[in-house]
């Protein structure tokens, strides 16, 4: 499919998503969103996906929704906004393959927010992480008061957010926002050693414990016990796991199909 916001490339069975609005630091504005709302369903629909990585063009990885179209939006508006990119961000948060932040650079509001809605986040020395929506007079929209908190914990959620203040890599490694800081020209080629690490995986068991990590996280560790249960039975159900473990036996090379 044809973007006008974003490039959606396949290398082996990793897809590299790439927001590409480098005028606007690739500012989420709805065409945008509705895009990644597109191109998600195109990445979830193909089998021979088993990893994503997911970054940005240019200086800025995402600086954020884009402030020229919300200058002039009124309560109605605003709350539709904020349902659109919800919506998007919980669709790319629950897609059913692991997804890799490869940060760039300026990670603002949207962007930070984007960024947490991937399963693992890693940053160019020159990523800059931030909610500065209090200084533009807003909360933030797209899970931001959510997913950090998850991520981050109460006290250093709270103190970023209050304070608009923008970090650099190197704290937001410290604090458990990002992974690991790579020097910016490595950034990408450290992206896709580790996404495809993470294909040479049986692929619905990875998807299973992205299921299962997500889901249990939210819920009381008895019922996320059970639910892990079920998911461990179900993998039983895979020519994956007959594959991997008479490979391991046998000796012999695995070839996860998928399936
Ligand atoms: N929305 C719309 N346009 C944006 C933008 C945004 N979030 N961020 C940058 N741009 C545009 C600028 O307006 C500028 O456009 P023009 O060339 O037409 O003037 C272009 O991108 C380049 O930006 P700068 O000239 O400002 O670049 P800089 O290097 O001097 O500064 C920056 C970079 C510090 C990231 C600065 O652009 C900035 O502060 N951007 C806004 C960051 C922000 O507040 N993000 C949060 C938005 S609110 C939000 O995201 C709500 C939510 O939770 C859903």
């Amino acid at each position: 499919m044809e973007y006008r916001n974003i490039v959606l490339l396949k290398e082996g069975k990793v897809a590299v998503l790439t927001i590409s609005r480098p005028k606007a630091l690739n500012a989420l504005n709805s065409e945008t969103l509705k895009e990644l709302d597109l191109a998600i369903d195109e990445i979830a629909k193909d089998d021979e996906i088993y990893a994503v990585i997911l970054t940005g063009e240019g200086k800025a990885f995402v600086a954020g929704a884009d402030i020229t179209e919300m200058k002039d939006l009124d309560v109605m508006s605003g709350r539709k906004f904020g349902i659109l990119g919800n919506k998007v961000f919980r669709k790319l948060e629950t897609l059913e393959k692991p997804i890799i932040a490869a940060v760039n650079g300026f990670a603002l509001g949207g962007g930070c927010e984007l960024s947490m809605a991937c399963d693992i986040r890693i940053a160019s020395s020159k990523a800059k992480f931030g909610q500065p929506e209090v200084g533009l007079g807003i909360t933030p929209g797209f899970g931001g008061t959510q997913r950090l908190t998850r991520l981050v914990g109460l006290g250093m959620a709270k103190e970023l957010i209050y304070t608009a203040k923008i970090i650099g890599a190197e704290e937001a490694l410290r604090i458990g926002l990002v992974n690991k800081v790579f020097e910016p020209e490595n950034l990408l080629a450290e992206a896709k050693v580790l996404a495809n690490t993470i294909a040479a995986q049986a692929p619905i068991a990875v998807s299973f414990c992205k299921a299962a990590i997500n889901k249990g996280i939210q819920i009381d560790i008895d019922t996320a016990l059970s639910y892990e249960s079920e998911l461990f039975g179900e993998c039983f159900s895979t020519e994956d796991q007959k594959n991997g473990m008479i490979a391991f036996v046998q000796k012999t090379e695995k070839c996860f199909m998928n399936k």
